[in-house]
């Protein structure tokens, strides 16, 4: 029996036809397909198609968010919640829809307006002809990206789409494995993705390269987070054992807007925060290799983009959302309760 405590590593819940993660190569598949060839060149609706085929429900993404639109009107105190998350989680909450399309395209512009709402704006409709990831970014921003930035979030979008049985998406699967409906499973999910050790790091990775401030001061500063007791933002992961091959796509994705003249500025930190990084973990950590994760350039990314730093994690479940999906509609069909044992260690009755 697995060790009381230890975080569930290693055990396998599900068979899964989704996704597959290798962290000791450092290699992610998505429907068949390596991470890095799918970002490069399919739009995040192929993706979506391959990873839910029939069962991604009637109509196009832009069709979805088209319906879910009116739905903002009605959400206003939601909306106006501080925590980005906390407002996803009570809109997605409030969804009657169970067709991943509507879940999947609802999620999008429930997104982009609390990222409105925060800014003091006017929550902008969706462009149904548009693309689904640069729609979500326009609707958010105020400005229909260019060509550069366009390629980039949807690059993200398939990036971060789904990826093994990470906390969110365990979270999902236990939710329908009771036969519960996909808007609990997804608000669900929601809430575990909110957690910092889960999909919470990147908008702390942002201000961690704030308070680096420079290269040069990278190397100390690290040191100093280590001695305090505190954790890296954007580095170890629990699966990979080598650098998280999404660190390298969303690096690339931040190098091509810097060379299409969409300038992050951080870039440059950003490298040199994780190499000094690197190094003062593998002093503490000379037993575990404890490399960048994911969310270390999504925030780089994120930020070059327009995206409020407020909003990373929501940006990210707005794509992963089509990942929790097609786990729920797989676990329906494996049909069997999610029902795992714990060990007793309390007082024993008298009598
Ligand atoms: N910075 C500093 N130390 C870290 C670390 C980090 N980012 N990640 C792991 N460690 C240390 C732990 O403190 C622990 O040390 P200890 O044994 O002396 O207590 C050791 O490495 C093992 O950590 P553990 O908590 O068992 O690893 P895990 O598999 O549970 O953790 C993460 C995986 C992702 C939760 C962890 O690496 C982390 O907290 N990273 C920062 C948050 C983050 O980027 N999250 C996004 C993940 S995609």
């Amino acid at each position: 029996m697995q060790e009381a405590g230890s975080g569930l590593e290693g055990v396998v819940v599900a068979d899964t036809r989704l996704s597959d993660v290798d962290g000791e190569a450092g290699r992610l598949v998505i429907a068949g397909s390596r991470v890095e060839a799918l970002a490069a060149s399919v739009p995040f609706e192929e993706v979506v198609r391959r990873l839910l085929g029939d069962e991604a429900g009637e109509g196009d993404l832009g069709a979805a968010r088209l319906r879910a639109w009116p739905r903002v009107a009605r959400l206003v105190d939601a909306l106006a919640m501080k925590d980005g998350m906390d407002a996803l989680r009570a809109c997605a909450a409030t969804l009657d829809v169970a067709a991943p399309v509507d879940i999947i395209g609802a999620v999008s512009v429930f997104v982009a307006a609390n990222a409105r709402v925060r800014m003091k704006r006017e929550p902008l409709p969706p462009n149904p002809a548009a693309r689904h990831a640069p729609d979500t970014l326009r609707m958010m921003t105020g400005a229909t990206p260019g060509d550069p930035s366009a390629k980039a979030i949807d690059a993200y979008f398939v990036t971060v789409v789904d990826h093994g049985m990470n906390a969110s998406t365990f979270t999902a699967r236990v939710i329908a494995s009771t036969g519960s409906d996909p808007t609990s499973a997804v608000t669900g999910a929601i809430g575990a993705l909110k957690g910092p050790l889960h999909g919470g790091a990147p908008g702390p990775v942002l201000d961690m390269l704030d308070a680096i401030g420079s290269a040069e001061r990278a190397e100390e500063w690290m040191a100093s987070e280590l001695d305090a007791g505190r954790r890296i933002m954007g580095m170890g992961h629990r699966v990979y054992r080598v650098r998280d091959p999404r660190a390298a796509v969303l690096e690339r994705e931040v190098q091509r807007l810097e060379a299409a003249g969409v300038a992050s500025g951080r870039l440059a930190l950003a490298r040199a925060a994780e190499r000094a990084a690197e190094r003062a973990l593998a002093v503490r950590h000379p037993e575990r290799p404890l490399r960048a994760n994911v969310e270390f350039y999504t925030a780089v990314l994120l930020e070059a983009l327009g995206v409020p730093r407020e909003s990373f994690s929501p940006v990210f479940a707005a794509a992963r959302v089509a990942g929790w999906c097609a786990h729920v509609a797989e676990q329906k069909r494996v049909g069997r309760l999610i029902r795992p044992s714990s060990r007793y260690v309390g007082a024993t009755p008298q009598a």
